[in-house]
């Protein structure tokens, strides 16, 4: 008898895993939509002139390049030989990325957890308490530490935290008419050339120098940037620098080693105006460079002028603190060309491990930590000395500059011998920084490199580190929140992870349709290489013959992309999707630039596009013109000609998402694409809707010259609460150039740098690579046809109960769909978050609300949902609908009904008091107690403009929320 193994080593096997719908689901999906099979509704749903050809093997041209499927077994199996080709070696580079011990029960319970990694930007703030309350420790934590007022939900990274300082401090020094900013020499090189790039566009003039040693240089400025302690490891006092800032009305960011600024006075305390920097070293892994939490934090008098998510405390329905994204007035989604940035998937999973740490420690802990630290460095400095060895700098945190004149290489090949690396600074110096993994006997190593030995240190025994208990000058108190106090057990961290994930609805517990966003399986084996120390401890400026694994696995991923797209190359550098559009648009500035057209700054967007378009393009220096659409949604092209005839001169690009925000496939988009090229601008094509086309058709083929990707949307990177994100920019041959570079990295173009690490957030590309690997060429196209079939399955089942707003020839919507509520709206009165809300009592997270057309719910359902997930998704909806309709026909009032009084809490259901004319059972059990498993609000509905008219944005006191 021969049996069939559970998990069947067979190449494919992955693809039934991840899509949702089986033989039977499938088909009752395509008999529904009228199509007898996933080719034809490819044939019907898109415009035939960008359908790429498929073969006879059902593979498409473009991916039929891409590997053979592997099973998940084998897939994890040839991870570890790539994993096996790095060397983790004792890093003590620094330069912003330092080794750390991420807690056990941290990286467990919040990093390797669906709970805490499936979910999505929290825009539904009563279903998302949990990460919400994480991320205003997170800005507690940052603002007590920089000794600032307040601070954002996270940045990308530090460089780009830095560089939206900048941008910040021009926004807010209204009475400064310069155009200079002056930087320290003694910042982070990749923190330098990021803010070059964000100034050059922008018309910022960068004077960099000794502003430590030699102030404020002669003229006008309206910022100036520090960064202590120093890259070369130098802790200066920046008071009188910023003293001396303000008296000429400059004012200050300053870059903030969290770790240094538990025992050092922070630049905030000196009175800095903005302090940046990255939060990695509390706890999350080097990674190759990323993903870690960046942050930023201001004086309250600049809270307007903070770009980034920023989690305020406002009120719910029944006045108990509630937890929600404050200011949103201020972002691209809102605010798209004025905004403060094109932020917008940031770094929240990274932010949660980094608060997490800080509560897992507590000030004492952290102090112990950061004195260990220093201490290492200065038995260090202390065994340099003896044997003979120049140390430059007297006042150090973590990092010792040793001055070895001629020695440098010689000194880091020693050290790499051994197994330890150090940083060249240049032929002269080499820096060594200590971190929370440093061991004596790391330091006994580095001592032989540089040619000295422990017997120089008078006390050998220094070696197992006397801590000196009164290093450091900081005397404010910080972290005394009980949210940094209670949870310094396992079991106390244990419970408050649990009780905060129960809080949120994530993709463990229920689909998330949220239109734009591709809510679809994060599979456990793409997940679980993400924490193997061969790819999560590695340094980004780690040596090449060390990183050989993950440089092979980037380039697989970035071949497979060119593949996919039908680009001549990609950058995996931007670590948002953002940042890709930011480098997309940079490439073709210099392309027009390098043919002389000088005055080609004009990009046209069409009124559907995503926030951050806009944002990215002022960032790039152009000037946006918006184009119409038609009333089908389409781009109207008319208005299109006649923008184009009026800044032919002056056209830099379109920026046109494909398939739209609208969810059709346009039919028109060769003639747009051909109307910009005659006109001699370039087409970027934003592919966050990517999903909809993979292994079909190819924006690189049917007329883009660059896009970026999401990989945390159309390749399975999950979105972790809000980030991180990985914004690939893919680009056709003649941009190729003039993709990003960086200052430590050789072979990338010769483009702008716009990320910290040259490979962005590397350490999540497994992820991707995992998913293609797995899925294959054919698997990929099924997904993408699966996706369009299921939102074409939801379209026709609810558009019976609200019209689908926008469709494509034939009826076909893309991979999502628009519902109208504007009809019942105006008629009946309810309110788009009434629906929104009802939706939480019914255990589903609501789609993407009000965006791209106001008072719409976009749906999209993705391909890994079955059958049943979207009968029930349906089954709610209808139900809602019905709900309206009794309100319609008086049964009950506007201010009183379901809608209205959602969502409900468990004890607001179970209150002794109950004056709704509706009953309790329907309020809480909708579709009855055993439809689907019962997810409760955490809370009623949030008071969002109260929020913003109180700003909070740190932890309020536990007072707030006793029983009045
Ligand atoms: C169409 C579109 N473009 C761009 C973006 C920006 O991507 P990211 O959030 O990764 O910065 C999004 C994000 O939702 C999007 O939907």
């Amino acid at each position: 008898m021969t049996t069939t193994p559970h998990t069947a080593r067979t190449g494919g096997e992955f693809v039934a895993r991840h899509l949702g719908p089986d033989a039977d689901g499938l088909a009752h999906i395509l008999e529904t939509i009228d199509v007898s099979s996933l080719d034809e509704l490819a044939e019907r749903a898109f415009p035939s002139v960008i359908l790429d050809e498929v073969g006879p093997d059902g593979r498409a041209a473009g991916i039929d390049a891409l590997p053979e499927p592997l099973s998940e077994a084998d897939t994890l199996a040839a991870l570890r030989v790539l994993a096996d080709q790095n060397e983790v070696a004792i890093s003590m580079i620094g330069q912003g990325y330092y080794d750390t011990l991420t807690p056990a029960v941290i990286r467990r319970n919040v990093v390797e957890s669906p709970a805490w990694y499936t979910g999505y930007t929290p825009y539904q703030p009563e279903i998302s308490q949990g990460r919400l309350e994480a991320l205003l420790n997170f800005q507690t934590m940052v603002a007590d530490l920089t000794g600032m007022d307040m601070a954002n939900a996270s940045m990308l990274d530090e460089g780009t935290a830095a560089a939206e300082a900048m941008t910040m401090l021009r926004r807010a020094n209204r009475s400064s008419k310069s155009p200079r900013f002056a930087v320290d020499t003694d910042v982070f090189g990749q923190t330098a050339a990021i803010l070059a790039t964000r100034a050059e566009p922008l018309g910022i003039e960068i004077v960099t120098a000794n502003l430590i040693d030699d102030g404020l240089p002669e003229g006008d400025f309206f910022g100036a940037l520090v960064q202590t302690p120093g890259a070369s490891g130098r802790v200066a006092d920046v008071a009188g620098l910023i003293d001396q800032c303000h008296d000429r009305g400059v004012l200050v960011a300053a870059g903030v080693d969290l770790l240094a600024a538990t025992v050092l006075t922070p630049a905030g305390e000196k009175g800095a105006d903005a302090c940046f920097g990255s939060s990695q070293r509390f706890g999350v892994p080097m990674g190759f460079g990323g993903p870690h939490a960046g942050f930023l934090a201001c004086r309250t008098a600049h809270a307007r002028n903070l770009p980034g998510r920023l989690v305020g405390v406002s009120t719910d329905a029944d006045g108990r603190p509630a937890y929600r994204l404050a200011l949103q007035t201020r972002e691209q989604h809102i605010r798209r060309d004025k905004a403060t940035s094109n932020i917008c998937t940031a770094q929240v999973l990274l932010a949660v491990v980094a608060a997490m740490y800080a509560s897992y420690h507590g000030a004492e802990g952290l102090a112990a930590i950061a004195r260990r630290v220093h201490s290492h460095a200065a038995v260090l400095a202390d065994g340099l000395v003896a044997a003979g060895v120049q140390v430059v700098h007297a006042d150090f945190f973590d990092t010792v500059l040793a001055r070895v004149p001629g020695r440098a290489t010689e000194v880091l090949a020693a050290a790499a011998e051994r197994g330890v690396n150090l940083w060249k600074v240049d032929d002269d110096h080499v820096s060594v920084s200590c971190d929370e993994a440093t061991t004596g006997d790391h330091l006994a190593l580095v001592l032989e490199a540089f040619g000295g030995s422990v017997a120089d240190i008078a006390d050998a025994g220094q070696l197992e580190i006397l801590v000196d208990p009164a290093y450091g000058d900081r005397t404010s108190s910080f972290l005394q929140h009980e949210a940094f106090v209670r949870y310094r057990t396992e079991t106390a961290m244990l419970r408050y992870l649990r009780a905060l994930a129960d809080k949120d609805l994530a993709l463990d517990r229920t689909m998330i349709p949220l239109g734009s966003c591709t809510m679809k399986l994060n599979a456990t084996t793409e997940m679980e290489p993400i924490t193997w120390p061969e790819f999560a401890g590695l340094h980004p400026f780690a040596p090449v013959e060390q990183t050989r694994g993950i440089r092979r696995l980037v380039g697989d991923v970035e071949q497979w992309l060119v593949d996919i797209t039908g680009y001549a190359a990609v950058s995996l550098q931007p670590n948002a999707g953002s940042q890709g559009e930011y480098a997309g648009l940079l490439a073709i500035r210099q392309y027009h630039r390098s043919r002389g057209d000088e005055d080609r700054r004009v990009c046209l967007i069409p009124s559907s596009a995503h926030g951050t378009n806009a944002a990215s393009a002022v960032m790039a220096g152009m000037k946006v013109v918006v184009v119409g659409c038609r009333p089908n949604g389409d781009v109207d092209v008319d208005d299109l000609r006649e923008k184009v005839d009026r800044h032919a001169a002056e056209l830099s690009a379109i920026m046109i998402t494909y398939p739209s925000t609208h969810g059709v496939y346009e039919h028109d988009i060769e003639e747009i694409c051909a109307i910009v090229h005659d006109a001699g601008g370039q087409v970027y094509i934003d592919g966050a809707n990517l999903n909809a086309l993979v292994g079909v058709a190819r924006p690189g083929r049917f007329g883009g010259d660059v896009s970026h990707l999401n990989l945390h949307k159309t390749f399975c990177i999950p979105h972790g609460g809000g980030g991180p994100g990985v914004g690939p920019v893919a680009v056709a041959e003649h941009l190729r150039e003039f993709l990003p570079g960086h200052p430590y990295e050789e072979g990338l173009g010769s483009g702008a740098v716009v990320s910290a690490a040259a490979f962005g957030s590397a350490s999540i590309l497994p992820i991707t690579w995992a998913y293609v690997r797995m899925m294959g060429a054919d698997g990929l196209r099924r997904a993408t046809l699966t996706a369009i079939a299921s939102a074409n399955y939801l379209a026709r089942r609810i558009g019976q109960h609200f019209p689908v707003l926008y469709s494509g020839d034939g009826g076909w919507v893309a991979h999502e769909c628009i519902l109208d509520f504007r009809p019942l709206i105006d008629s009946v009165g309810i309110s788009i978050d009434d629906v929104a809300k009802r939706l939480a009592d019914y255990g589903f997270h609501a789609p993407t609300m009000s965006f791209p057309v106001p008072n719409t719910l976009m749906v999209e359902p993705t391909e890994s949902e079955d059958l049943a997930e979207l009968d029930a998704f349906c089954d709610a909806m209808a139900a809602i609908r019905a709900e309206i309709d009794r309100v319609a026909a008086g049964e009950w009032t506007v201010e009183d009904n379901p809608l209205r009084g959602a969502p409900h809490t468990a004890e607001s259901v179970s209150a002794d008091e109950w004056e709704h004319a509706y009953p309790r059972s329907l309020a809480g059990y909708p579709l009855g107690s055993t439809w689907r498993p019962k997810v409760w609000p955490a809370v009623r509905r949030i008071d969002g403009a109260y929020g913003d008219r109180n700003l909070v944005c740190s932890c309020p006191p536990l007072e707030a929320f006793a029983e009045d």
